[in-house]
């Protein structure tokens, strides 16, 4: 792991982020457990996610659906024959590793899309050997990556941990469907935990057994959906994309959205969802342009149900380039129809003097990767550690000091703590000076402390320091609360 890898994970640690699960134990791999700020921020991200992807349509809505799939369900899903990976394992030391990523650690190319045949060539022709005791690895062969279990105690009906959150919103369509008044476009979205038993989660919290997902399953009739999403709206809207053809070049294109469909090089849909996507990592997360690209995925590197797919690559300094944190697939008419052929329940709808099985384009989001992808992001090394999060998503979006323990301004700031914290989540801290008090705000993220001092109690006036510049201005204790929220909005500067 990089030097930052380092350092953010000892941020982490130290504060509360994040960390491997029963260390006392000496850690399960892959697998990652969420401290009391870690989990505050995680939920600030998913709900950030949640309000900006549910707004882009009043027939969008979150469900909830269950974390066990019986097999049936996941046979005709595809993912019993298809949710397979390539393992390798030594003849030595047995130990078993992801044949693809073993190849690209070597290469720095993709190699996801190759068969076991070319697989096993690579290994040879490229020397690669055990990482662990240089031992020789053995041929490739697939291996499903999806936790199985059994129901009751008889241990007779088979089933799994879920792979992906997106079965949930298709087994529920026809139901959600008919009780939201048979409309389409209809978008069913779902927050919650997947499993995957990874071959070798060698890559810290980039690649877990147990992941977070956000997924947005959007339903829709595929000759209106043209015409029901507002493409004007993003039609000089330019998008950031590393196309399959310019892999070797390793060029990115920046083409305007209008551009991509003149030419017809992406559905008018599938552009319209590219747009809201990056507008969201831009504007709502703040990631830098120069971080973030679009990466598209061959047909063999695609998965099984997927007739387009983009990755959202950020560039991640502690994992050593563009990474993988959210996915636009297209995934058509598979996923219904092949539930209305194992379940022979019908999945077809009666629109517009038109019977169909709806389309489905999925907006698909690891929420750990984006956690991480912000710790990562965000995390600024200088004169002062700060963690300069988007306002909106901080663990905490203020905090409260008293600047000396003593005088009557504990009780002061004690009051004004109180009054802040029935709207918003606040930090209250007495010990250590000022100084290392802000710097241990700034180090997790806080926008803005907040200083009760002698001034305070002759005019009722506080100071407000903010995170990223270190300005502070004066402003009376009665106007606090409005003026934080118009900062935390983006509406209000201190200058
Ligand atoms: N639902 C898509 C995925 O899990 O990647």
């Amino acid at each position: 792991m990089s030097k930052r890898y380092d350092d953010v994970m000892s941020l982490s640690l130290r504060r509360g982020f994040i960390w491997q699960a029963v260390d006392i134990y000496g850690g399960l791999a892959g697998f990652y457990d969420y401290g009391h700020l870690g989990a505050r921020l995680k939920r600030n991200w998913e709900d950030l996610w949640l309000k900006y992807f549910l707004s882009l349509n009043d027939n969008f809505h979150l469900i909830d659906t269950i974390n066990i799939l019986p097999y049936a369900a996941l046979k005709s899903s595809g993912h019993v024959s298809h949710f397979t990976d390539y393992l390798v394992r030594c003849g030595k030391c047995s130990g078993s590793y992801k044949a693809d990523q073993l190849i690209e650690e070597e290469t720095n190319i993709s190699a996801e899309a190759l068969s076991a045949e070319e697989i096993d060539s690579k290994v040879e022709e490229l020397g690669i050997k055990c990482p662990k005791c240089k031992g020789t690895l053995g041929k490739a062969s697939p291996f499903n990556t999806m936790f199985p279990l059994l129901i009751g105690p008889a241990g007779k009906e088979k089933a799994f941990l879920r792979p992906e959150t997106a079965q949930g919103a298709y087994l529920n369509f026809k139901r959600e469907f008919e009780s939201l008044r048979k409309k389409l476009p209809l978008g069913l979205a779902i927050i919650g935990k997947i499993y995957r038993n990874e071959i070798s989660p060698r890559q810290g919290v980039y690649r877990l057994r147990e992941i977070i997902q956000s997924e947005l399953q959007i339903f829709f009739d595929p000759n209106a959906i043209d015409k029901e999403i507002n493409f004007d709206e993003i039609a000089d809207y330019v998008l950031k994309i590393h196309f399959v053809k310019d892999r070797k070049k390793q060029k990115v294109s920046m083409i305007s959205c209008k551009q991509l469909a003149d030419e017809k090089i992406l559905p008018r849909f599938y552009i319209y969802y590219m747009a809201k996507v990056q507008q969201f990592y831009l504007n709502e997360l703040n990631i830098p342009i120069e971080k973030f690209r679009f990466f598209e995925l061959s047909e063999e590197e695609r998965a099984h149900y997927a007739k387009l797919h983009f990755d959202i690559e950020v560039d991640l300094e502690t994992l050593g380039g563009f990474k993988e944190v959210a996915g636009i697939h297209y995934r058509g008419d598979y996923d219904l129809k092949s539930h209305e052929q194992g379940s022979n329940q019908k999945m077809t709808v009666f629109l517009d003097g038109r019977r169909f099985i709806p389309h489905v384009i999925e907006l698909s989001f690891g929420v750990d990767r984006n956690v991480w992808a912000l710790l990562d992001t965000f995390f600024v090394k200088e004169e002062r550690t700060i963690f300069k999060l988007p306002k909106q998503i901080a663990p905490y979006s203020a905090a409260v000091f008293p600047l000396v323990n003593k005088d009557n301004l504990p009780k002061k700031a004690n009051e004004l703590f109180n009054e802040l914290k029935k709207e918003l989540t606040v930090f209250y801290d007495t010990s250590g000076s000022i100084g290392r008090r802000y710097a241990r705000m700034d180090e997790v993220g806080t926008p803005y402390c907040i200083t009760i001092d002698y001034q305070t109690l002759e005019d009722n006036t506080v100071t407000i320091r903010d995170r990223d510049t270190a300005k502070q201005i004066r402003i009376s204790a009665g106007k606090i609360m409005p003026f934080l929220t118009d900062l935390i909005k983006g509406k209000e500067v201190i200058k």
